[in-house]
């Protein structure tokens, strides 16, 4: 099948979370699997231009009714065969710092322009090529308006009239809500306006568009399918999507498990596997040395690798007076490792912390290197997301035998199997209210079996070590939805 996948980040390009790991893997997963796929992002700033390749002549991109134009590049995706990866370089919306805003600018003002620009050059790059796509896959809001392009534009077309398109939701949280007085940007005309479904209480709403739009929607894990389905999950858009329900498939994303295998990882101290598990020890007296704890393994270290952002549970953590990691940090014997950038109130708190607390150690800022030795080195994973579409880190964890202590929500429930004290059978430790005490109280029961019962400590890390991530598994359902897709275009 010919697959175009659209993105705002792909790894190792640009990534400002997971769905940059996912797109990339997914697409590697399904070249392997005998599928002809072509990636499509934007160049940004980092780029490098010397790395990639020209591709001739510029390419005009429809915008705001008239065109722009802007140079391609191209290179193969790394870990692929011969997957080809576009770079749309037009220097004046992406030649900048950052994806979708910076420190300074959060939202870029231009971000309908820009995204606009990448959504419209999907289809302009497939006549350069002369390639055309079975189906376009795009993910989340920035890259969702080439499906409303493909349905209201582009299917008169005869390159065009046999496509279906995508929309997979990484993150229901974030939509592209912005002033109606952009919408012309878009390219779409205004008659459009309400029947493509970007009106959305006066403004224009990218998401919702392309919710609207798609011929199909996944979302990446069969819970986070059911729950923005409801009120509390739905961010205002479940009403749509429960309408849509016949056409929203949940499929878990995987892992790359090149790049996150205790086996073979590069970043790590000590390489081991379920046979020598006993070597993961030498990693957690790495990372305790490393970050300045008293190395001492009969302490039990708790992980932490996040975006410090509400998402995450991040007040319930770290808020100050109320958060629990203070209380579980002061009144257990444990010691707490954090990797992470967000919110600036965040970040001066977990300062705090470190000041008043010698077992509490953190990083503030991304670290890859550091990320892969937290996995190694960290007895428990601890990952409290008030939701979770999917998540990697606590994937991540299994694998290195490191046990998830996660709320029982999204990918989370679909991929960590609660403890059972009187048989020792499970995978983690899960609780449902988000709640400081909560998460004090599970972190205390973890803590209690990693000193009372080993045995069941060591049996459920290779439990986890054991379970299949692959993106194979994953890439088989989505190639059953694309035929799906296929047979059930909306005309
Ligand atoms: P989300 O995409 O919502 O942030 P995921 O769990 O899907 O959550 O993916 C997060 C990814 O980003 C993981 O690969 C994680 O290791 C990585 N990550 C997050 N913060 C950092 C950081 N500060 N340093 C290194 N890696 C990070
Ligand atoms: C989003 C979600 C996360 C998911 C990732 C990849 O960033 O927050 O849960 O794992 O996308 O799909």
């Amino acid at each position: 099948m010919k697959i175009l996948m659209i993105s705002a980040e792909v790894v190792p390009f640009a990534k400002t979370g997971g769905l940059a790991d996912a797109v990339s893997a997914l697409s590697i997963a399904l070249e392997k699997a005998g599928h002809d796929v072509k990636i499509i992002m934007p160049r940004y700033y980092k780029i490098d231009r010397k790395k990639l390749t020209k591709l001739d002549g510029p390419l005009g991109i429809p915008f705001n009714y008239n065109e722009t134009w802007s140079a391609v590049y191209t290179t193969t995706l790394p870990g692929s065969n011969s997957l080809p990866v576009y770079f749309i370089d037009h220097e004046q919306s992406f030649g900048r710092e950052g994806v979708y805003g910076n420190p300074l600018e959060p939202d870029f003002h231009d971000n309908v322009s820009r995204f606009s620009i990448l959504c419209n050059s999907a289809f302009q790059l497939c006549h350069k090529l002369n390639w055309y796509p079975e189906i376009i896959h795009s993910h989340d809001w920035s890259a969702s308006l080439a499906n409303v392009l493909l349905k209201f534009n582009q299917r008169w077309k005869p390159e065009f009239a046999h496509t279906a398109s995508i929309l997979t939701i990484h993150n229901l949280g974030y939509q592209g809500n912005y002033d109606k007085i952009n919408y012309p940007k878009t390219g779409l005309d205004w008659i459009n306006y309400h029947t493509s479904g970007f009106e959305d209480y006066g403004r224009m709403n990218f998401l919702k568009a392309g919710l609207i739009s798609s011929d199909i929607l996944t979302t990446v894990s069969p819970t986070y399918a059911e729950e923005i389905q409801t009120f509390e999950g739905g961010f205002g858009l479940d009403g749509i999507l429960r309408y849509r329900n016949k056409r929203l498939f949940g499929i878990l994303n995987g892992v790359d498990t090149e790049y996150w295998n205790p086996e073979k990882d590069k970043r790590i101290k000590q390489n081991y596997t379920v046979k020598s598990i006993n070597k993961k020890m030498i990693n957690k007296k790495f990372l305790q040395e490393k970050m300045g704890l008293e190395v001492n393994e009969n302490i039990p270290v708790i992980g932490i690798i996040t975006r410090l952002v509400a998402q995450k549970g991040i007040a319930e953590l770290f808020a100050p007076t109320y958060g629990s990691a203070y209380n579980i940090c002061a009144s257990m014997n444990v010691q707490m490792v954090v990797l992470g950038s967000g919110e600036t109130w965040c970040e001066d708190e977990i300062r705090n912390l470190q000041a008043k607390l010698p077992n509490f150690r953190a990083y503030i800022g991304y670290d890859e290197d550091l990320s892969h030795q937290i996995e190694a080195g960290s007895d428990f994973f601890l990952m409290p997301s008030k939701y979770e579409p999917c998540g990697l880190n606590q994937m991540y964890s299994l694998l290195y035998g490191t046990l998830p202590i996660v709320r029982r929500t999204g990918g989370l429930a679909d991929t960590v199997q609660q403890y059972c004290e009187k048989t020792g059978e499970g995978t983690g430790f899960l609780f449902d209210n988000l709640t400081p005490q909560s998460i004090y109280d599970t972190v205390g029961w973890a803590v209690y079996a990693w000193y009372n019962k080993r045995e069941h400590i060591e049996q459920m890390k290779i439990r986890g070590m054991k379970k299949d991530f692959t993106w194979d598994k994953s890439a088989k359902e989505y190639k059953d939805v694309y035929k799906f897709a296929l047979k059930n275009i909306c005309y």
